[in-house]
């Protein structure tokens, strides 16, 4: 018998018998390997005389696709056989007690965020981001406010250097700014985020939240502004009407500035919204001064629109019942657990962005 032959009969027999996995991976190492047995026979092929060459080739091809079959069906025997053995032996025990296990929740600030956020692009903003950290150009400067207003100490700052150049933003406002130098106007955009003061009390944290609107185009005025807020404001407390008041007020970035109230009263105990006559301040806005367009590389001349911003944790607060600021922040576990949201079971108003 020929050389291969022989090869053939050995592995075929050995490929029969009982082997394990291991087994057949050294019988596929010594056939096929760099040096194996059926490799070096096809680096024989130009030595054999001539004669006898091709049909050297053509045997050699099919003892070598038969033996590789072989291999591949062992293969496939051995893992069915393993796995019918685990499946025989790996009884579940339906009967045991499920495992607990503790469910997050949605903290009352990112739902707020969720919602504002979707409301606002159902009426054509889009959302912006900028850094917590931020310079003293994008979060003073630019926005009108110089070196030595008054606003600069109003804002009890964290600086983050002595010379008074970085900080943490006191206000969303500068999204404002990084977000006209980036593109080209008309913009409708609102930014919500972090913000940071130096004060702590019941309603003053260091760290809150708002979110800043910027509207401008080529003819944008202050009646966008009334009508924009107002729909924001009914759609965000889920009423019919609202009691609304615009107070002159001045920013250093708006021109001219306001602050808006929104009508309240107390009943069993509860805040309601839009009904009575008790005021509750809730937001600052404005028509965005000529000198921040400038600074942004917009031209006032041909471009203006409105600003504001709005303090998401006071309105967290007021739709959910929440009377202490601080509580926010505190990590509590338990407040979690009763003001958050459960993320698979939210409130049929809700129209949070990930839906
Ligand atoms: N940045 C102001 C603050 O934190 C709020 C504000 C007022 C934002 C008027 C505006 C605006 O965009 O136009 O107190």
């Amino acid at each position: 018998m020929s050389d291969i032959k022989k090869i053939k009969e050995e592995y075929l027999s050995k490929l029969k018998s009982k082997i394990d996995i291991s087994q057949v991976n050294q019988i596929k190492t010594d056939l096929f390997g760099k040096n194996g047995l059926i490799s070096s026979q096809f680096k024989n092929i130009g030595s054999v005389v001539e004669a006898e060459r091709k049909k050297f080739a053509a045997d050699l091809n099919s003892i070598k696709d038969e033996l590789q079959d072989l291999i591949n069906s062992k293969v496939n025997e051995i893992e069915t056989a393993e796995i019918n053995e685990k499946l025989a032996k790996e009884i579940v025990d339906i009967t045991l007690p499920e495992r607990s296990f503790v469910q997050g929740k949605i903290h009352p600030v990112s739902q707020t965020i969720d919602e504002i956020s979707s409301i606002f692009s159902e009426i054509g903003f889009s959302i912006e981001e900028g850094p917590d950290v931020e310079n003293e150009y994008y979060n003073f400067t630019a926005l009108n406010t110089p070196d030595n207003h008054p606003a600069r100490d109003m804002h009890d700052t964290f600086y983050l250097d002595e010379n008074k150049e970085t900080l943490l933003r006191t206000h969303t406002s500068p999204v404002q700014i990084r977000t006209m130098l980036k593109e080209k106007p008309p913009f409708k955009i609102i930014a919500p985020g972090r913000t940071y003061r130096s004060d702590s009390d019941q309603t003053h944290a260091p760290m809150f939240h708002q979110v800043e609107g910027l509207h401008i185009d080529k003819d944008i005025n202050m009646g966008h502004l009334k009508g924009c807020l107002n729909y924001f404001i009914k759609e965000f407390f889920e009423v019919d009407k609202i009691k609304m008041r615009f107070r002159p007020s001045h920013f250093p970035f708006t021109e001219p500035s306001a602050e808006v109230d929104i009508g309240y009263e107390i009943k069993d105990g509860k805040i309601v919204i839009g009904e009575g006559d008790k005021w509750l301040e809730i937001l600052g806005c404005g028509m965005v001064h000529p000198n921040v367009l400038k600074n942004a590389k917009v031209d006032p001349l041909n471009f203006q629109g409105y600003a504001f911003g709005i303090g998401i944790d006071r309105l967290a607060m007021l739709k959910y019942g929440i009377n202490d600021l601080r509580a926010f922040f505190e990590c509590d576990y338990r407040w979690l657990n009763h003001y958050g949201f459960d993320p698979l079971d939210v409130p049929t108003n809700y129209r949070g962005l990930s839906r």
